[in-house]
């Protein structure tokens, strides 16, 4: 595994506010029936490092396709960007895919990856900014699944969204189509979005994307409880615990959890939390659509399907969307 890089000297104002937000979610959740806490959480710099290095699993497909399928339509997706807008990415992880349109989509003015690990965010910021001098590159540290502020500097540009990986498909599906909806608010009226979103398939691929023979998957899921420790003074035992992972096809969705091997009682900062043996903490949802579910949940959003690519064996999709929503009072758009 790669070195994490070295750990900021004191916490800053931003990251209390975000453990405090951190502490309050894992304490509702532990205290909820059944026990969860949201996928979100799993993204600290270790957290980001592991779900890199399943991107480069030979189970884990929805990577390896998604870019085949963005690098095939390179010409043809940039060819629907507006000229001079302003790519607004939604968590932008290592921005592998993002290069493939950027250095197809030669006319952007600016990149704007938002993403909630922020140190992780900033060492990829720079690395873009050296391999792309003349683009504009104004990360947000934020958690896109709240509003948030865009830079200044984009007042006067028109904005292109996009959000690649299915991250669409760890929202309910309420909850994704009220995603589209305020990213429409805050992309702005004509704006178009680039969404990469996993489709349904035969059970037997999903189980072996989420339970990978070399464990990272495993691994992945674990640091969340190992970030707890780390930040909120916890005591899990790592190996008390155990990954699972299934497809349920009546939900449309894969479901991660961690297994409780044992009665046990944990401590975190100070407060106590009992897991019988075999209770889990359901940490994910996965959701795969149809090209035509999604669809009908982006239109319903305010986002006209205008084109759609998918690989041969039809495993993953790539969806441009048009915004259609009228935004022109929006007191979300003043903000900006
Ligand atoms: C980043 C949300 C798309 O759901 O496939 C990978 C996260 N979880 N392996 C996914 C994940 C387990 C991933 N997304």
């Amino acid at each position: 595994m790669t070195a994490t890089p070295a750990r900021k000297a004191r916490p800053t104002a931003i990251d209390g506010e975000a453990t405090l937000e951190f502490a309050a979610d894992v304490a509702a959740g532990l205290n909820a029936t059944p026990k969860r806490i949201p996928p979100k959480y799993f993204y600290d710099t270790a957290g980001s490092l592991l779900f890199e290095e399943i991107t480069q699993l030979p189970e884990y497909y929805p990577t390896r396709v998604e870019r085949g399928i963005l690098a095939e339509n390179a010409e043809a997706i940039a060819a629907l960007l507006p000229t001079g807008s302003a790519l607004v990415e939604f968590g932008n992880g290592s921005s592998a895919k993002t290069r493939i349109v950027l250095r197809a989509a030669k006319e952007l003015s600016a990149y704007v990856p938002v993403d909630i690990a922020a140190e992780f965010l900033e060492e990829q910021a720079e690395t873009l900014r050296h391999e792309f001098p003349s683009l504009n590159v104004l990360p947000v540290a934020a958690d896109f699944t709240s509003a948030f502020d865009l830079p200044a500097k984009l007042r006067t540009m028109r904005r292109t969204g996009f959000f690649p990986g299915s991250t669409i498909g760890n929202f309910e599906p309420t909850d994704a189509a009220g995603f589209l909806r305020h990213a429409g608010l805050s992309l702005g009226k004509g704006a178009v979005m680039v969404v990469g979103v996993d489709l349904v398939k035969h059970e037997a691929i999903l189980h072996a994307a989420y339970n990978d023979a070399a464990d990272v998957t495993a691994r992945f899921n674990l640091n969340l409880l190992a970030r707890i420790n780390r930040e909120l003074d916890g005591d899990f035992d790592l190996d008390s615990f155990e990954h699972r992972a299934f497809f349920d096809r009546e939900c449309s969705r894969v479901e991660m959890h961690l297994v409780s091997r044992a009665d046990q009682r944990v401590s975190i900062g100070g407060h106590s939390f009992d897991f019988a043996e075999g209770e889990t903490i359901h940490t994910e949802n996965s959701y795969k659509y149809t090209v035509e579910s999604f669809r009908a949940l982006a239109l319903e959003a305010g986002w006209r399907p205008v084109e759609v690519w998918t690989d041969s064996d039809g495993w993953f999709s790539i969806h441009v969307l048009a915004n259609e929503a009228d935004t022109a009072n929006q007191p979300w758009l003043r903000r900006l």
